[in-house]
């Protein structure tokens, strides 16, 4: 993948996050303009490749396809140009999403076109350059936005020198540093700023003072920056701030003021920061507010009814915080509401109830809580619902029929509520947007026979059916080729896992979790279907028999204890060069452990081959530079000696070798194990308990 590429890549990703600022340059007809900055501006396009790779914007165009000597010599006329009408200068430059492709550096002629005020040149890829420091010499610049333009490296100190900067928008240039200079000496020397984005930028520094002295800002945006220390509450009542956006910067703390009746903010976005304390009530006060995200914090009390006030308000994310348990009626009141999210917040009552009037939802997220009631019926007048999430709370009764007339649902997630009854999956059919659907953990019975034939069913990315009463594996999952996540844990499948499953999902796979059933085996023993992408397997508590069934060598978590899996152990499994997690416990496995199991080391975190029939000599288990943490081979009839290759185990906190037919006496070495937590050789045949313990950090010798 080239640097283009990774670019381009990185902005799709931004740009879904970070919505540019609405207002456009408007080039229009004006006097011809000046011969040598028509020069200029023809050898700077000449100084680009055009690529379309190189702008993400759906509507980005070749700006500078018009830009030509002939025909149209007058630039003023040129796309993207903007003269002043009585001097003839080139006052304003839109190069936005134009497709630009190449670096650019401080003898480039756009720094010959003096007279620029606004400069924008969003949107392209200057393949990391460093910002030219040339650009001190327009030194008439009010707005400069070189956003989303693979910029890198520090930003110049000739930016802070431009004195009548007032838009300054440098964000998601993700290789762009804010550091020398600092953020800092931006805040205290462009004072007149109303509006500044550094989104992604890394300013690597506590937050500074000086932004609160920035009194004509309107839009402030600090998404991602590496900000710490504590945020100064002034900024909030800085006299025009509509925007403010710090999120992102989890080592920047902070407490919210109380706010003022007269305030004009608009948007609050504080996700993930260290924010702590409590929401005040004159949060009420924001009559303008109409975004509100303060999840992944740390604030804790009451979350305040004078919430209802804010009539505005339009997205609402309250989630993952310490509140104090409450219920949230004064949610009923905020009838803008598309968004709502209070995951894990405390929280409980008859939350559906307030939702009844707002039927502007969108999504819904409410997983995590102590919500309670039965699902409305008229849940289905919320015809809007894209994603919506009731999981793990204690919802009761059947499921009402009105759910499956969402025809937008893309993501329903019901799971580990109270739900009982009888679904037919043939309801689902209806829903052709879901992509995601959880319903496990509840009382009802799932019906997955699909009684007609020529249906179509949705494609599912994510299917969660744990403990649903299935007795076999739901035959619609056949028609399924895009499954990241399956879940079918805990019902009561049996027999072998049917031969359809050889082909199924083969390069989407990621997740599946059979365990809990009474599953018997693959067809064909001993391989697990050629799933490509296959991170985690979980065959774990049936009855499985035959050999190790070997997944492909994506795999990072591999766990089959608790079956009836016997033979030997192929030293195909040391092809796992992902694995973290080996858990083969609770089988009749024999024979010898393979050699090669070192080869695992430098991926596996946890290796439990407890409680099997391995018998021989312990072979090495960890290279240099192993991340084995815990090892337990207890319970089977490993004989000789501690190997000394366990020196190798430098992260080793458990080790447990008890229960086998070890002898000889412990090497004193292993007592230099820095991590080495627990230990237990209990019934073995060691004599000299001379390894007793050189190590302090040893803080239970488990012999028992
Ligand atoms: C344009 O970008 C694409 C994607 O990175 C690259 O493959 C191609 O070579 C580029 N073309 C030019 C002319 O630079
Ligand atoms: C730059 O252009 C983009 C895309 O046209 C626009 O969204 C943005 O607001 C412009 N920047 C400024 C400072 O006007
Ligand atoms: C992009 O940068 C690389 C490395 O600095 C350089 O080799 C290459 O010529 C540049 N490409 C363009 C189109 O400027
Ligand atoms: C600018 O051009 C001059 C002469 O061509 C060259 O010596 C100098 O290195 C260039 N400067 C940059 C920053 O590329
Ligand atoms: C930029 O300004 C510096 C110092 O004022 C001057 O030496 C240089 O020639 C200027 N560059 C351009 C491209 O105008
Ligand atoms: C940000 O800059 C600091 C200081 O230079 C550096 O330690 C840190 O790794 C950088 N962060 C990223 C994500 O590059
Ligand atoms: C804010 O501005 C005032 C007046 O210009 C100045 O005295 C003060 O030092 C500034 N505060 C900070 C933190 O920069
Ligand atoms: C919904 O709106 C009606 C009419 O305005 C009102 O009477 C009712 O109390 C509202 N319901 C809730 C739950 O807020
Ligand atoms: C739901 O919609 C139906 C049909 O539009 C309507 O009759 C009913 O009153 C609505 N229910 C509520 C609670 O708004
Ligand atoms: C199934 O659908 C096809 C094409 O849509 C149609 O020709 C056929 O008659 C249908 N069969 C049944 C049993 O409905
Ligand atoms: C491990 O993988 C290599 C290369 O994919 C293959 O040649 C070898 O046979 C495999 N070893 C075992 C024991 O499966
Ligand atoms: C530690 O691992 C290296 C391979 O990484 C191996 O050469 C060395 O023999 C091992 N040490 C012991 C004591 O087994």
């Amino acid at each position: 993948m080239g640097p283009l590429l990774l670019c381009s890549l990185l902005k799709c990703l931004l740009f879904v996050i970070l919505p540019h600022f609405p207002t456009q340059f408007v080039s229009s007809m004006q006097r011809p303009c000046l011969d040598f900055e028509r020069s200029a501006l023809l050898q700077l396009k000449e100084s680009f490749i055009l690529n379309q790779s190189a702008s993400s914007y759906p509507l980005a165009y070749l700006k500078v396809g018009s830009w030509k000597l002939e025909g149209q010599g007058d630039c003023c006329s040129w796309d993207g140009v903007e003269c002043d009408d009585n001097t003839g200068h080139v006052i304003g430059l839109d190069l936005s999403s134009s497709f630009l492709y190449g670096s650019i550096d401080s003898n480039s002629s756009l720094f010959h076109v003096h007279h620029l005020r606004r400069l924008n040149l969003s949107d392209n890829d200057f393949n990391y350059s460093k910002i030219p420091s040339a650009i001190g010499n327009l030194s008439r610049l009010s707005h400069l936005d070189l956003s989303f333009s693979c910029f890198s490296g520090q930003i110049p100190s000739q930016v802070l020198e431009l004195p009548k900067l007032v838009i300054l928008d440098l964000s998601a240039n993700t290789r762009l540093e804010l550091q020398n200079p600092s953020l800092k000496s931006l805040a205290e020397k462009l004072v007149n700023l109303k509006y500044l984005n550094i989104d992604e930028v890394n300013a690597s520094s506590t937050i500074p003072q000086s932004l609160a002295n920035l009194s004509y800002l309107t839009y402030l945006s600090l998404r991602n920056c590496e900000l710490r220390g504590e945020f100064p509450t002034e900024v909030f009542q800085l006299p025009n701030l509509q925007y403010l956006r710090v999120s992102y910067n989890p080592s920047l703390t902070g407490r919210l003021p109380e706010f003022h009746k007269n305030s004009s903010i608009e948007s609050l976005k504080l996700t993930n920061t260290g924010f702590s304390g409590e929401l005040p009530k004159s949060i009420g006060n924001l009559k303008s507010l109409s975004f509100l995200s303060v999840g992944d914090c740390h604030l804790s009390g009451p979350i305040p009814s004078a919430m209802a006030n804010l009539s505005q308000l339009n997205y609402l994310s309250l989630n993952h915080n310490g509140f104090s348990p409450g219920n949230l009626p004064w949610l009923g009141k905020l009838t803008k509401l598309t968004q709502l999210d209070v995951r894990s917040t405390n929280s409980h009552g008859d939350i559906l109830f307030s939702l009844k009037n707002l039927t502007q939802l969108i999504s819904v997220y409410l997983y995590h809580n102590q919500f309670s009631n039965r699902i409305p019926s008229w849940l289905g007048n919320l015809t809007q619902l894209k994603y919506l999430d009731l999981g793990v709370n204690k919802f009761w009764g059947p499921i009402p029929e009105s759910i499956f007339t969402l025809v937008n649902l893309k993501y329903l997630a019901l799971d580990y509520n109270h739900l009982s009854g009888t679904i037919k999956f043939e309801s689902f059919l209806n829903l052709k947007n879901l992509k995601k659907l959880q319903l496990s953990g509840n009382n009802f019975s799932l019906l997955t026979t699909i009684t007609f034939m020529n249906v179509t069913v949705p494609k599912f990315k994510l299917l969660t059916l744990s403990s649903c009463n299935l007795f076999e594996f739901p035959d619609f999952l056949l028609g399924q080729d895009e499954l990241a996540y399956l879940d079918l844990s805990g019902n009561k499948i049996d027999g072998l896992i049917p031969k359809w499953i050889w082909g199924f999902c083969a390069q989407t796979l990621e997740l599946l979790d059979l365990s809990g059933n009474f599953l018997t085996g693959f067809h064909q023993p001993s391989v697990v279907p050629p799933w490509t992408n296959l991170r985690f397997l979980d065959l774990r508590f049936n009855k499985l028999r035959g050999s190790l069934p070997i997944p492909s060598a994506s795999i990072y978590q591999h766990f089959v204890s608790n079956n009836l899996l016997s033979g030997e152990v192929s030293s195909m499994i040391c092809n796992l060069t992902f694995i973290t997690i080996l858990d083969l416990s609770n089988n009749s496995f024999s024979g010898m452990l393979p050699p090669c199991l070192d080869n695992l080391s430098k991926s596996v975190w946890v290796l439990n081959l407890r409680n099997n029939f391995f018998r021989g000599p312990i072979p090495a288990v960890c290279e240099k530079g192993s991340k084995l943490r815990m090892i337990d081979l207890s319970q089977n009839q490993l004989n000789g000696h501690i190997p000394r290759s366990l020196v190798n185990c430098t992260m080793l906190e458990i080790l447990n070798l008890g229960n086998n037919q070890i002898e000889g006496t412990f090497p004193s070495s292993l007592g230099k194990l820095p991590e080495l937590k627990v230990l237990t050789l209990r019934h073995n045949g060691f004599h000299g308990a001379n390894w007793k313990t050189k190590n302090q950090r040893v803080s239970q010798v488990a012999n028992l």
